[in-house]
C-alpha cells in the first residue's frame, strides 16, 4: 500500500502531456528494468511495450502515459502567452491554476475582465510567466510550447487526489500486476503496453495494437462517477470497485467478454461495477478497431473530476482493478472464449 502511493506520488508528478512522454516513459522503464524482462521495446511514437508470458494468444493491456494539458500558441507585446487545450481541458477552473511548461518554466492563468459570465470563453485566458515583454517571454516560453497542470499529489486517507492521474493511476496497476505475474507462467503473451497521445485521439494504443496484432485488448483507465452532488445519473461510485466497461463513445465490451470479466470477480470475490461512461472514450476504442477487430474492454478506476487539476481516486478501487486485472492474465476463461 505505502509502495502504491510512492509509486503514485511519483508518476503524478511526472510533467507529460500529449507528445511528451519521454520523461515518464523513463520512469516507467526504470521500474520494469528493475525486474529483468527481456521483451521491452519502444515504438516510434513512444509507446513503451513489455511482453510477459507464453501460449498461443496475444492479450494486450494499454495504460496511457500522457495527460492532459496546454500548448502556447501566441504572445502578445507585453509577454502574456495564449493558449490552446491540450486533450479535454475544461475552461471552468483555470482562472488562477498554476501551469508548469515541459521546459520547467511556470506561470498562471488569468483571464481578461468578464462582465457577464457568457462572455468567458476560452480565447479571454492567458498565461502570465512573470516576463517583462514579449521578447522575454518567447524565450522563456516559445509559441509551441506544451504544458500541464502544477498540481501536488495529496493523500487525503484512503482517497487520493491529483493531477494527471488520468492515466498515471492505471499506469500503476499495470506496474504493479506486471511486478506479480512476470516470473509466472502465463497462459498468455501478455502485452503491457504504455501508451502515448490517448488524450488527443488515442494515437499511441491505435499503433501499437497495429503492431502487436492481439487477440484481446483490456484498457486501464480512468472513468467518471455519478455520486457527487447533483452529479450525472451514472452507477459508478467512489469506492465500490472496479468499474467493468460496457460502452463508451468508443466502445462496446462484447457481452462474452463483459460476461467473463463479471464472472471471474464473482469468483474472486472482487468487488465490481458495471460501467457505461456515456461521453468519453479510452484506447480500448482504438485497440478493437484493429485489423479484423479485437474484443477488447476497459477495467476503469472510478474518479472524481476528471480532467480537472485534483483528480480523485479511492485506494479500494485501485486494489480491486489489480485483483481482476491480475486474474483474467492468470487464468484460461479469457482465451477460451469463441468469437
Ligand atoms: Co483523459
Ligand atoms: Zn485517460
Amino acid at each position: 500500500m505505502k509502495g502504491t502511493i510512492n509509486l503514485i506520488k511519483k508518476l503524478t508528478s511526472i510533467v507529460g502531456p500529449s507528445g511528451y512522454e519521454d520523461e515518464i516513459r523513463e520512469v516507467i522503464k526504470k521500474e520494469v528494468k528493475k525486474l529483468k524482462i527481456k521483451h521491452i521495446e519502444e515504438t516510434p511514437l513512444g509507446a513503451l511495450i513489455v511482453k510477459v508470458g507464453s501460449g498461443k494468444k496475444k492479450i494486450m493491456l494499454a495504460g496511457h502515459m500522457d495527460e492532459i494539458g496546454i500548448l502556447s500558441t501566441h504572445i502578445d507585446k507585453k509577454g502574456f502567452i495564449r493558449f490552446a487545450n491540450i486533450g479535454g481541458v475544461s475552461k471552468y477552473g483555470l482562472i488562477g491554476s498554476r501551469i508548469k511548461f515541459v521546459n520547467g518554466v511556470s506561470g498562471l492563468i488569468s483571464t481578461e475582465p468578464i462582465k457577464k459570465p457568457e462572455q468567458f470563453s476560452f480565447e479571454k485566458l492567458y498565461i502570465d510567466i512573470g516576463a517583462k515583454n514579449k521578447t522575454a517571454a518567447a524565450k522563456l516560453v516559445p509559441v509551441g510550447t506544451f504544458g500541464v497542470f502544477d498540481k501536488e499529489c495529496v493523500v487525503l486517507g484512503n482517497r487520493i487526489i491529483s493531477k494527471a492521474m488520468d492515466d498515471r493511476i492505471g499506469c500503476v496497476v499495470m506496474l504493479n500486476v506486471l511486478k506479480k505475474v512476470y516470473n509466472k507462467k502465463l497462459p498468455y503473451q501478455v502485452y503491457f503496453v504504455f501508451t502515448t497521445q490517448e488524450e488527443v485521439g488515442l494515437r499511441g494504443a491505435k499503433t501499437s495494437a497495429f503492431k502487436i496484432d492481439p487477440d484481446f485488448g483490456i484498457a486501464l483507465d480512468v472513468t467518471g462517477t455519478g455520486d457527487t452532488p447533483e452529479g450525472y445519473k451514472m452507477a459508478v461510485n467512489l469506492g465500490d470497485g472496479v468499474a467493468i466497461k460496457v460502452k463508451d463513445r468508443s466502445l462496446i465490451t462484447h457481452p462474452k467478454l463483459k460476461d467473463v470479466c463479471v464472472k471471474l470477480a464473482e469468483e474472486k470475490n472482487i468487488k465490481y461495477q458495471l460501467e457505461i461512461l456515456e461521453w468519453g472514450g479510452t484506447d480500448a476504442g482504438a485497440i478493437h478497431l484493429t485489423r479484423a477487430g479485437i474484443p477488447s474492454t476497459v477495467f476503469s478506476i472510478p474518479t472524481r473530476y476528471i480532467h480537472s487539476q485534483s483528480e480523485m481516486i479511492d485506494m479500494d478501487d485501485v486494489k480491486a482493478t489489480e485483483a481482476l486485472l491480475e486474474k483474467i492474465i492468470t487464468t484460461k476463461d479469457l482465451g477460451n472464449l469463441k468469437f
